[in-house]
């Protein structure tokens, strides 16, 4: 197995609702470490380029209004498996398909509003830890 960090965000919905502590809870409890961490409201060409990818999804407009709405908490996680171990503990992208025990089972309201993002490879996550911390911030 090999050690992996991966990038987190916490989204509005879960800062609006005061679940940023029950989710670091969980992230923590499940062996993940936090080696850094910022709160940050996110500008328009901020959340846009992180969800670049997406542009040309329907609902990247209502996707980006939301990502702005308020202050989000980004980190990056370390550990066995990272990038997989965070996803597994998210849950689906969908609340209606996560399993029991799952960040997004618990907190998140729907596709949109679904509380938390992780990274999905390896790769993605180099990519998006480097988007919001500069190498000197990590250990
Ligand atoms: P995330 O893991 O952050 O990656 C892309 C995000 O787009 C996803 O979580 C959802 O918040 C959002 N998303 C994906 N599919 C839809 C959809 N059908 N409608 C609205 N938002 C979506």
């Amino acid at each position: 197995m090999a050690t992996e960090r991966t990038f987190s965000i916490i989204k509005p919905d879960a800062v609006e609702a005061n679940n940023v502590g029950n989710i670091l809870a969980m992230i923590e409890g499940a062996g993940l470490k936090i080696k850094a961490m910022r709160m940050v409201h996110l500008s328009r060409p901020m959340a846009e380029g992180f969800y670049a990818v997406h542009k040309e999804r329907p609902f990247f407009g209502e996707l980006v209004d939301f990502m702005t709405r308020g202050p989000v908490v980004v980190s990056v996680l370390e550990g066995e498996n990272a990038v997989v171990a965070y996803r597994t503990l998210m849950g689906a992208t969908n609340p209606a398909n996560a399993d029991a025990g799952t960040i997004r089972k618990q907190y998140a309201k729907d596709i949109g509003e679904n509380a938390v993002h992780g990274s999905d490879s390896l790769e993605n996550a180099g990519i998006e830890i480097n988007y919001f911390f500069p190498g000197y911030e990590l250990g």
